[in-house]
């Protein structure tokens, strides 16, 4: 705490834009020069945000990155810009004016509600977190917007908030957020993996299902992987990805409950489920769909076949097979050149008659090695010609097609 407030200081602030971009090659020399004119402990606290801020930027941008605060669990929980902006503006179409962001972290999502227009109640029971969430809003010129409240969200009277938004940790290791964001130096990483179990997130899902169904409407972000059998018959599920990459799943209340759908940002498209039955499988054609991940996790598959009027290579496989090449946002399309059994001297001798130098490899169904296909089939690649090779099954048995994006 000690040391954001001293980099919020003119010294601070002026040490700070003096780091910007060090090179972390460079950081010894940069804190030996540096540490003749001013404290130690300011001169490592202003290199350690700036190693987190270079880290932030992939997430909100070098503009407002170079502006913000982070911790090191921080930047890695943070919503990145693009999906809290999106969803947002969900809520502002939803007539949310106001939102209790319970579990508000650095602020990542406060401030993209914020920018929306909506007014925030932002709440963390980290004391760090709290107040580097309140410094972001200032520095980004949110604070008229954004109320930051240092409590345990399960305390918190969210009564006069026209929406509820939960955003609970994830990750393993000590339970409590303090013991793990104690500095603002960025000299950790976040430790522990993922925790799947809804129940083990902090808080756990139940008692963010109650809150939401306290208020008009809610959305509660979760991750990704949350089993369809786990989402509440009163929510609508949706799951988001950004640039081909799935980054959440958010349960919303008080939409369309039952409702399921995949948005790929940059778009937004969005892909609303529709009810069909899981698609027939069908001989390979001479296009081959492969569903962005959104699309999949949202078992959306069956509407993306039905759109470019295709079928299944495999009844347990996302891969959709049509004859036809209809554009779709939802999937990229590949021409189908190829269909071997799999073979990997075939696909060598293929790739030499091709002369085909750079090989992309996918996989759906297939415990093969990637990396290690592509040292047996292209020892020393060269050639001009490039292609993509699908590892899968077509109608139970191991496969490999061959194709070219469409
Ligand atoms: C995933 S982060 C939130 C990230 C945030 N949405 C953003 O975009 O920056 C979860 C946060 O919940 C906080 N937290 C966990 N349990 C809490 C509780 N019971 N009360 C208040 N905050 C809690 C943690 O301290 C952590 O900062």
């Amino acid at each position: 705490m000690n040391d954001l407030n001293a980099l919020r200081t003119p010294e601070g602030t002026a040490l700070l834009d003096e780091v910007r971009g060090t090179d972390p090659a460079h950081e010894l020399a940069v804190a030996t020069r540096l540490r003749r004119e001013h404290p130690a402990e300011l001169v490592s606290a202003a290199l350690g945000q700036a190693r987190l801020r270079q880290r932030a930027a992939a997430k909100f941008g070098t503009e407002d990155a170079g502006r913000m605060f982070f911790t090191p669990n921080g930047v890695e929980q943070s919503t990145r810009a693009s999906v809290a902006a999106y969803r947002a503006r969900r809520m502002r179409e939803l007539g949310v004016t106001s939102v209790a962001d319970l579990c508000c972290g650095i602020g990542g999502d406060a401030i993209a509600l914020a920018r929306a227009g909506i007014r925030v109640l932002a709440v963390d029971r980290d004391p760090l977190t709290a107040a580097v969430a309140r410094a972001n809003a200032e520095e980004l010129g949110l604070a008229d917007l954004v109320e930051v409240r240092e409590a345990d969200v399960t305390e918190v009277d969210t009564a006069g908030y026209d929406a509820v938004f939960v955003d609970p940790a994830r990750r393993g290791g000590p339970s409590r957020g303090a013991a793990r964001s104690a500095s603002v130096r960025g000299g950790g990483r976040a430790t522990g993996g993922r925790i799947f179990d809804p129940e083990a997130y902090s808080p756990p899902l139940s008692w963010a299902v109650e809150a939401a169904g306290k208020a008009r409407h809610a959305a509660l972000k979760v991750a990704p992987g949350i089993p369809h059998e786990a989402v509440p018959d009163t929510a609508e599920a949706e799951w988001i990805s950004d640039g081909g990459d799935v980054k959440e799943a958010v349960l919303w209340f008080g939409t369309e409950p039952g409702l399921v759908r995949a948005t790929l940002l940059p778009g937004p498209r969005t892909l609303t489920g529709r009810g069909l039955a899981d698609p027939a499988v069908r001989p390979v054609g001479r296009f081959l769909y492969e569903p962005d991940g959104a699309v999949i996790r949202a078992h959306l598959v069956a509407e993306v076949a039905e759109e470019v009027g295709g079928g299944l290579l495999d009844a347990t496989i996302a891969y959709v097979t049509a004859d036809e090449l209809r554009p779709t946002p939802y999937a990229s399309a590949y021409e189908i050149t190829d269909h071997l059994p799999f073979n990997v001297k075939k696909l060598k001798a293929l790739l030499r008659e091709r002369e085909v130098g750079v090989l992309t490899v996918k996989k759906r169904g297939s415990a093969v090695e990637p990396e290690e296909l592509r040292r047996k089939v292209l020892p020393k690649p060269h050639g001009p010609g490039s292609a993509t090779v699908f590892l899968t099954r077509v109608a139970g048995a191991p496969a490999m097609l061959l194709g070219r994006p469409a």
